[in-house]
């Protein structure tokens, strides 16, 4: 998909990390889209004291849209570190599997999101329930890798994603 580099350029580390909160605020706080969501398939409007909640997530959702885009044009015009050189095919291929998932996940959950929340669309609503349960799946194999590869094997891939390489 792009070319190898050293390590992650600072820009994409910050993007990574500030993605992750961005990701466990929607997780920790869903109860107030879902009391909406509710409301709205009632035919209701949503609930006041879950509105302020309600609007950060489609606000904190939408910034993930637009975030991932920059992340997938840094990773494609500048590219990405390869993986350790003694690394086995199958956790190479596991590890890429895994990051286009999120990517893709990531992009269909917002636009899932809105497309349930402006449009109205009921079905878009049961396939952002299905994909969120599928992102988190992934992110649980993602965190995991990177443990492996920090306390197994021994590698740098963890530590990449905390110091840049410049620029
Ligand atoms: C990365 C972006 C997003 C993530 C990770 C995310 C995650 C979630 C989660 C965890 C729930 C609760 C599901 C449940 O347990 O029932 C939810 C519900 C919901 N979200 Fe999002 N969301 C994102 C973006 C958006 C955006 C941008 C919108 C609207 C513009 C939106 C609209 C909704 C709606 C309408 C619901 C209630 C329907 C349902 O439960 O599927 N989401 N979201
Ligand atoms: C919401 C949670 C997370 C999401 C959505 C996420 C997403 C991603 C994505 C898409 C990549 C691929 C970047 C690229 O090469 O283009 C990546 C890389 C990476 N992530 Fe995460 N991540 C999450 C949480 C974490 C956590 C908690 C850790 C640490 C324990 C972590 C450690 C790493 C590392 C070390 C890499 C670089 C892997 C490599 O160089 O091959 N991530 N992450």
């Amino acid at each position: 998909m792009a070319r190898r580099v050293a390590g992650y350029s600072r820009a994409q580390v910050a993007l990574h990390w500030i993605v992750v909160v961005l990701v466990a605020f929607q997780f920790l706080a869903h109860d107030a889209i879902e009391a909406s969501w509710r409301a709205w398939l009632r035919a209701e409007p949503p609930p006041a004291d879950h509105l302020a909640l309600t609007y950060m997530h489609i606000a904190a959702g939408s910034l993930v849209l637009l975030l991932m885009l920059a992340r997938i044009y840094l990773r494609v015009t500048r590219g990405a570190p390869s993986p350790p050189a003694d690394e086995p095919r199958l956790l190479q291929f596991l590890s890429e599997a895994v990051h286009g998932l999120i990517y893709l996940l990531l992009l269909a959950l917002p636009v899932t999101g809105a497309v349930a929340w402006i449009l109205g669309v009921e079905a878009s609503g049961v396939a952002h329930e299905l994909l969120q349960t599928v992102l988190l799946a992934a992110i649980a194999v993602h965190i995991a890798g990177a443990l492996v590869q920090h306390f197994v094997r021994r590698s740098d891939v963890l530590m990449r994603m905390f110091k840049p390489e410049h620029p």
